[in-house]
């Protein structure tokens, strides 16, 4: 492992805002479950997750951008979302953490109606194993365990593949479509009069930078399952 990569490691130990239970941990009860609102943010606000969420890039700019609102990224690469919390902790934001766990143990992580909203960021299309992506059947009764009636789920790709696949899971278990493009720079955003719309597809994720300069469309669509 490079040098880098465990002077991250050492580091994302020390944030008080990064959570690393173990699976045997999640699994016997994960003691911020249920918890969040009083015990980490104190306060009642609606909380917000990014799964997948890498360095953070949207768990970060939503926090900036919505200091009404608690947002919380997961990932299971510790390295990665590094870099989102040590800008929390720098920045002294304290709407704002990052658990490192398995998306798969989410309802381990949160409690019944504990969620409000989530966002898919450039999820791994997962070629070879449906089940796993995480806009299939099994992810979404997951979130429907953590989320309050009418949460939102949010999906930002550049894969033809999840964003067909996607779509295909909303049709078929009747989930409810708010919006959807191919197309969210070309199409979605030049013709939305919805600001807030527009101010959140500002942000761009470290991989959508990379599909974005190798010429890939990027899709977005927005449902309640
Ligand atoms: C393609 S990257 C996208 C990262 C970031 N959202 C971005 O757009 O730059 C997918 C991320 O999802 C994480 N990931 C994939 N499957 C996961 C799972 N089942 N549980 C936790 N993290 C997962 C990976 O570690 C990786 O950081």
């Amino acid at each position: 492992m490079g040098k880098d990569k465990l002077k991250r490691f050492a580091e994302v130990e020390t944030f008080h805002n990064v959570f690393q239970p173990s699976m045997e941990e999640a699994k016997a009860g994960f003691k911020m479950k249920g918890n969040w609102h009083n015990d980490y943010f104190k306060n009642n606000n609606p909380i917000v997750l990014e799964l997948g969420c890498g360095r953070g890039e949207y768990t970060v700019g939503m926090a900036k951008m919505y200091p009404e609102k608690n947002f919380i990224g997961i990932d299971i690469k510790g390295s990665r979302l590094w870099r989102g919390a040590k800008t929390g902790v720098e920045d002294g934001m304290k709407n704002m953490a990052f658990v490192r766990s398995k998306i798969d143990f989410i309802e381990c992580l949160f409690a019944k109606d504990e969620v409000s909203e989530i966002w898919l960021t450039f999820s791994d299309p997962q070629p070879k194993r449906p089940r796993k992506r995480l806009t299939s059947r099994l992810f979404i009764e997951r979130y429907k365990n953590i989320m309050k009636p009418n949460g939102i789920i949010n999906l930002k790709t550049d894969s033809d593949l999840l964003f067909e696949f996607t779509l295909e899971q909303i049709e078929e278990y009747k989930y409810k479509k708010l919006l959807s493009s191919w197309d969210v720079y070309g199409e979605l955003v030049p013709n939305t009069e919805d600001e807030d719309l527009k101010r959140l597809m500002e942000i761009k994720t470290f991989y959508e930078q990379k599909w974005l300069e190798e010429g890939k469309k990027i899709k977005f669509v927005k449902f309640i399952p």
